[in-house]
């Protein structure tokens, strides 16, 4: 049950740190060696691209580890939705390796593909919260995120599960391989940094309620923009705005808005820009917040300590750049959370929705 917590979704939310130190201790020895099933590590070194199939958050959580996974297995990742994958496949390298990222396991988009890759025979994972579900049986392996149940519609311990479960497959194929980034990458010890990051943020509640107050109220529309591993954690935040608070909102890549989008920019419309810790791109981050302000934008700025200035809304407290999207996304949860709240809204059972999509 939901204890004393209004909603499932806010429970879901508070449980991350404790996802976070499941996970080391179902992928990690007490010496910190990974515990990953031998096969799954030989399956991807045999193979030259990984493909990461999945749709909604679940596909936004393949963005957030996409870096992360090329970085440490020297294998290109590419990124398919589920659901347009299903109805013809690009042209794939020599020896794809195919992951599902699936929450429920019972995505029938994700699922159609799966049928396809078997029908090929091409090797396979899924990575997944419930044991014995469908994409879980017909896959070759399964690694599982062991979040407990999620049922808030709205996904959040599954997306942060997901990028750190991928991060104890890809350092323990990096480690096989060899791969000196992967080596030195000492994942315990940054998971733990990532849960006391979480369990900072989540102690920001009543500020987070404040900003929604002040700036996401009334609006119809919002912005999320970042760049590279932020531009990932923009098109999540920005999904969970939507499906919950049914603020129209676009997650967007900071450099593209003058491109066309800055036109939709007028009075007081929230812009929301993430910031984490890579000096390469946070000044022009911070250069494109400048500009929608210059239009009336009012912008909310959300940083990672190493590049947070006095006067940003809501600072992260640092962590390993590969894990960022982990401790990054949980203000943006918050904020959609808030929003929804303070609107007056079924937070977890939004209209229209289903927690797991089983039609195609
Ligand atoms: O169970 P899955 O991870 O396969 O579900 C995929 C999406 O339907 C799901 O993530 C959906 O986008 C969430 N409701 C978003 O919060």
């Amino acid at each position: 049950g939901k204890g004393t917590y209004p909603f499932y979704m806010l429970k879901e939310i508070d449980e991350q740190p404790t996802v976070m130190r499941h996970l080391i201790s179902e992928y990690a020895d007490e010496n910190g060696a990974m515990k990953v099933d031998a096969d799954i590590i030989k399956a991807i070194q045999a193979s030259d691209r990984i493909y990461i199939i999945a749709a909604g958050t679940s596909y936004n959580a393949g963005f957030g580890a996409k870096q992360m996974l090329e970085d440490l297995t020297n294998t290109p990742v590419e990124l398919g939705v589920a659901s347009e994958w299903g109805y013809g496949m690009p042209l794939l390298s020599q020896k794809p390796f195919f992951i599902f990222l699936s929450q429920s396991g019972e995505t029938a988009d994700s699922r159609q593909v799966l049928v396809k890759t078997n029908e090929l025979g091409l090797p396979s994972l899924t990575v997944t919260n419930v044991p014995g579900s469908t994409l879980s049986r017909e896959a070759t392996y399964t690694m599982l995120i062991g979040a407990g149940p999620e049922i808030a519609v709205a996904s959040t311990k599954a997306y942060t599960g997901q990028i750190a479960t991928l991060a104890f497959l890809a350092k323990a194929v990096g480690e096989a391989e060899g791969n000196e980034k992967a080596k030195a990458f000492d994942l315990v010890t940054e998971l733990s940094l990532v849960a006391q990051s979480i369990e900072a943020s989540l102690s920001e509640k009543e500020a987070i309620a404040n900003i929604v107050k002040e700036r996401l109220l009334e609006t119809r529309n919002a912005f999320y923009i970042g760049r590279k591993q932020d531009y990932y954690v923009a098109m999540e935040a920005s999904l969970k705005l939507k499906e919950i608070s049914y603020v129209q909102c676009e997650g967007f890549a900071a450099g593209e808005l003058k491109h066309g989008t800055i036109s939709l920019i007028e009075k007081d419309t929230p812009v929301i820009a993430l910031i984490s810790n890579n000096p390469e791109v946070a000044a022009h981050t911070r250069g494109n917040v400048m500009e929608t302000v210059s239009r009336g934008a009012a912008a909310i700025v959300i940083a990672e300590e190493g590049v947070a200035r006095e006067d940003d809304d809501i600072v992260v407290n640092a962590v390993h750049p590969y894990l960022s999207a982990i401790s990054m996304v949980i203000p943006t949860q918050l904020i959609a959370y808030e929003t929804s709240l303070q609107r007056g809204l079924d937070v977890d059972k939004p209209r229209n929705l289903a927690k797991a999509v089983t039609v195609e």
